[in-house]
């Protein structure tokens, strides 16, 4: 990873506060933790410092935040110089954190920073029309559909060097992209198919008992995104409905008693 260091003087504003909006969402942040332990609100507020800046944090914004959360401006500088979600200089419009550590590299990440060089340039480097601009980070926690990068707040996951060549067209020319993984699979699940509890058996209440004669669920079929869960579906939409009791039976009656 390269060097993290501050713009050049010539880039860095004089000064920078929060706006109105900003400041009072900074303020009630600070009201979150216990009294004396506000700096713990550092990370949060260089977060809101960078997005409200453009994308990067100035060093006007560093020594607003630590005098905010009562810091020493050198604190603050150490916060924002290790981690690389703080950009230390200004960025493109959509700006690329490209994993470069093994889990990736070895599933080409290296292919990937080729690309970058090619269309982008060196790292920190904005293009000319402003749209772009790349750094390498280390594991951002999505090794399992390595090689990604994450652009702006997106995770690109299971790319190759078209596909990840397809994105960067698209939001160069303003078109929708899709997030998420660029092959047929659904979110991290085995992109050959589902290789373990596969069989129906396990969570449709039959304790994993076979009915004489069934045949074993087909194994090795993609999960796609067609079968996720949607927000709000229950996770136990697979198993089949709870068997109603026979009638007659005792806690039946004793249920419908209950509603009553
Ligand atoms: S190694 Fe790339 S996301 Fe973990």
């Amino acid at each position: 990873m390269a060097p993290r260091r501050l713009a050049a003087a010539a880039l860095q504003p004089k000064e920078f506060a929060f706006t109105a909006d900003n400041l009072a969402w900074a303020r009630a942040q600070l009201t979150k933790y216990p009294e004396g332990r506000q700096a713990s609100a550092v990370i949060p507020l260089l977060w809101r410092a960078q997005e409200q800046a453009g994308g990067w944090v100035p060093e006007a914004a560093i020594r607003y935040v630590g005098e905010l959360v009562g810091l020493a401006y050198i604190r603050v500088l150490e916060v924002a110089t290790f981690y690389t979600m703080f950009n230390l200089a200004p960025v493109g419009r959509h700006h690329v954190q490209l994993c470069g550590t093994t889990p990736c590299m070895l599933r080409g990440a290296e292919a990937l920073k080729d690309v970058c060089h090619r269309r982008i340039g060196e790292q920190f480097h904005v293009t000319a029309d402003g749209t772009f601009s790349w750094v390498e980070v280390e594991c951002l926690g999505a090794c399992v559909n390595a090689p990604m990068v994450q652009i702006n707040y997106d995770f690109y996951e299971d790319l190759t060097p078209e596909s990840f060549g397809r994105i960067l067209d698209d939001l160069a020319a303003g078109r929708e992209v899709k997030p998420g993984p660029q092959i047929d699979r659904q979110f991290s699940a085995p992109s050959g198919g589902l290789t373990s509890l596969t069989d129906p058996a396990l969570y449709n209440g039959s304790n994993g008992r076979q009915p004489s004669g069934a045949t074993q669920p087909q194994q090795g079929t993609p999960a796609t995104d067609d079968s996720a869960k949607r927000p709000g579906e229950a996770a136990s939409r697979r198993e089949e409905p709870a068997p109603k009791a026979p009638a007659g039976d005792a806690s039946a009656q004793h249920q419908s008693t209950r509603r009553e």
